[in-house]
């Protein structure tokens, strides 16, 4: 790691960018075949994502700047503490409490969640709210395909997330800092559309530990934020559920908090953001609207005021 601190990783098997590089094109050739079914061969992605037509076409950042710059408070507020504390996260095994307007409640093994699933591989650039960006190779499936196969009731319209609460195992749970757990949430719509997932790895790797293992949210029009890490609780509600930065700071961080580089946040402006790894006096670059899926996701807020609903 080159970022002036250790690191004690103990995912030991980080895959060095060269080697990855020939897995990956190895998986893009077969692209086009893996679409149809499953793939095989021991060259190809350890995930057997396919690939996904929603990526973006962007150069993604290194495997090294996504998993050693991150924002994880359990973990401490440092951006290099959950690549410092997270590696003794307990991630096998794992559940998810699914509950509130669905037709089966319960409490989900990520066996359960996984079956049936077809794992995709997506290039999204996540924005912070902090103004700066990445581009990552997400692998997960849509969240919409979760929903359904535990009966979305018609009087739910939000969908609330919890991340698991463990201070034994998540030092920065040992403070006040968040009234833990760590929550966030969707309108029904949102979390429906097709460009919300749920991510279960990066690159052709399971998800690392401080990027949010072994499964998180992925929602690549918002800011970094709604992107939970580590889901064990998710509830279809009727009401608007509290989310945990508007909880912190409602003036600041509001419930839909799509990119838009036109509201600023009060304390800084929002119409442009750094690329991480471009070194420090890379050039910025200019905002886009939905962080870029506006054709995708505007029709979504037609007729809301977005400096109102921010
Ligand atoms: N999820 C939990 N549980 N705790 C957090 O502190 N930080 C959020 C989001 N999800 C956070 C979280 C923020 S502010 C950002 S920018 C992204 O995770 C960072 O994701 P990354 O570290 O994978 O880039």
């Amino acid at each position: 790691m080159s970022k002036g601190y250790k690191s004690d990783l103990n995912w030991s098997d980080v895959t060095p960018r060269a080697q990855w590089m020939n897995r990956r094109q190895l998986m893009l050739g077969a692209g086009a075949l893996a679409m149809g079914g499953a793939i095989a061969g021991p060259a190809l992605a350890k995930l057997n994502a396919v690939s996904s037509p929603y990526s973006t076409d962007a150069e993604p950042n290194s495997l090294e700047d996504i998993t050693s710059y991150n924002n994880y408070y359990e973990f401490g507020t440092d951006k290099g503490d959950p690549a410092r504390y997270a590696g003794g996260l307990t991630t096998d095994p794992w559940s998810i409490q699914i509950d509130g307007l669905v037709d089966s409640p319960g409490s989900y093994g990520l066996e359960d969640v996984l079956s049936g699933v077809t794992l995709e591989e997506r290039i999204y650039r996540f924005r912070c709210v902090e103004a700066w960006s990445m581009v990552v190779p997400w692998v997960g499936f849509e969240l919409s395909t979760l929903l359904a196969k535990v009966g979305v009731q018609s009087g739910a319209k939000y969908v609330s997330f919890e991340t698991l609460v463990r201070p034994e195992e998540m030092p920065g749970q040992r403070r006040a800092l968040i009234d833990w757990p760590y929550r966030e949430g969707l309108r029904l719509d949102e979390a429906m559309h097709p460009l919300t997932i749920l991510a279960t790895g990066l690159y052709d790797e399971p998800m690392p530990n401080q990027n949010g293992a072994p499964i998180r949210l992925v929602v690549p029009w918002k800011y970094g934020f709604k992107s939970i890490k580590s889901i064990v609780r998710i509830s279809l509600t009727a009401e608007q559920p509290l989310t945990s930065w508007n909880m912190i700071n409602p003036r600041e961080y509001g419930f839909y908090s799509n990119v838009n580089p036109e509201v600023d946040h009060p304390r800084w402006s929002q119409a442009s953001e750094r690329l991480v790894g471009g070194g420090l006096f890379a050039k910025r670059q200019d905002t886009l609207m939905f962080n870029g899926y506006a054709e995708e996701v505007a029709g979504l807020y037609a007729g809301q005021d977005l400096a109102k609903d921010y």
